[in-house]
């Protein structure tokens, strides 16, 4: 085992761990009047859980929005606005990750846009496909199928997989110090091969840089940042990109890294960071027949790395690969 962050002390709140090495259930938060130092401490437990799930927060649309804000500067979803099309919701800061389609009944699995979210459902990072990355996202349940019907989500511990290396191998990645090139085009693609086989994520203009081995700034502790989002590594051979991408998938989605969190109740929300850990959607009986209603909202990175190798520009302008968009029918 590699070691940990010291064990922070709460005065606030309680934590349940999930798993040995990372993710918690955290209780006793008011998120209806959140004093500063319960906010820290929340912060503190994202530091050393990098997962943490708060149930039955009673928060709605704008009040989650209000508390992500107190966290940093959202992303919003004006940057996937192509062609015309038209946001979900009455704010551009939430992201939809759940099956509602555009009459408010259960998104036919076998819509172009149930394709499209089928890259969700491989381990990823949200956003590495931006220049300026994401370190918190919120999920949030608004309605959930009922129990036993799946749609969980899924974790993996990015820091503890690099603590675990063989040293030779974490010295080689220290010494290349490789750059990844990430595409949201590539993890369509990966999710549903076939109905994207003509999208190319080659063709949709520059990729987002990112380093591979970061420090995660808030703990100290290296990780390992990659995701289906990843398309080559930088300065080396396909194949031989290929094949070192997928050994560090595999090595860090291994069960012993991994965590399942189901959702119990609406307004249950998960907070992880980006930076540290990898997730997925579980899928389930659900699909195609019960509603989850999961919405989410995203905090740009505030740490040194949080622009990789890319220009800094003005984020809101950041166009990402509208070609998968596109291809999925996404349009408005
Ligand atoms: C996301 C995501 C997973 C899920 O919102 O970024 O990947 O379980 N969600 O819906
Ligand atoms: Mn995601």
């Amino acid at each position: 085992m590699g070691s940990y962050a010291e064990e922070p002390e709460f005065k606030t709140i309680t934590i349940q761990k999930l798993h040995p090495t990372f993710a918690a259930e955290v209780e006793g938060v008011d998120f209806q009047n959140l004093s500063d130092e319960q906010f820290n401490e929340i912060l503190a437990a994202m530091a050393k859980y990098g997962v943490c799930i708060f149930r039955n927060t009673g928060l709605d649309d704008a009040s989650h929005i209000e508390f992500s804000r107190r966290i940093g500067d959202l992303d919003t979803m004006k940057r996937y606005m192509v062609d015309g099309r038209r946001p979900r919701y009455r704010y551009y800061e939430l992201f939809d990750a759940g099956n509602i389609d555009d009459q408010g009944g259960v998104l036919d699995p076998n819509s172009p846009r149930a394709h499209y979210g089928k890259g969700n459902a491989l381990f990823h990072v949200d956003s590495s496909f931006n220049p300026r990355r994401a370190s918190f996202s919120l999920l949030r349940a608004v309605e959930i199928p009922p129990p036993g019907n799946g749609g969980n989500t899924d974790f993996a511990d990015s820091r503890t997989a690099w603590d675990e290396l063989d040293p030779e191998f974490q010295k080689e990645l220290l010494e290349k110090d490789y750059v990844v090139h990430h595409s949201i085009a590539q993890s369509r693609k990966l999710g549903s091969p076939e109905f994207f086989k003509d999208l190319d994520p080659t063709n949709g203009g520059v990729m987002a840089r990112h380093r591979l081995i970061q420090v995660h700034e808030p703990s100290g502790r290296r990780n390992i940042y990659i995701a289906a989002h990843s398309h080559h590594i930088e300065g080396i051979p396909k194949e031989e990109s290929d094949a070192l991408i997928k050994k560090l998938l595999d090595h860090i989605t291994q069960k012993k890294y991994t965590t399942s969190v189901e959702w119990k109740n609406p307004s249950d929300m998960i907070i992880w960071d980006n930076r540290c850990t990898l997730h997925r959607a579980n899928g389930g009986a659900f699909e195609g027949k019960y509603k989850r209603d999961l919405r989410r909202t995203t905090v740009h990175d505030d740490s040194s790395t949080a622009w990789g190798l890319n220009e800094v520009e003005d984020t809101e302008n950041w166009v990402v690969n509208h070609d998968a968009t596109r291809a999925a029918g996404q349009t408005k």
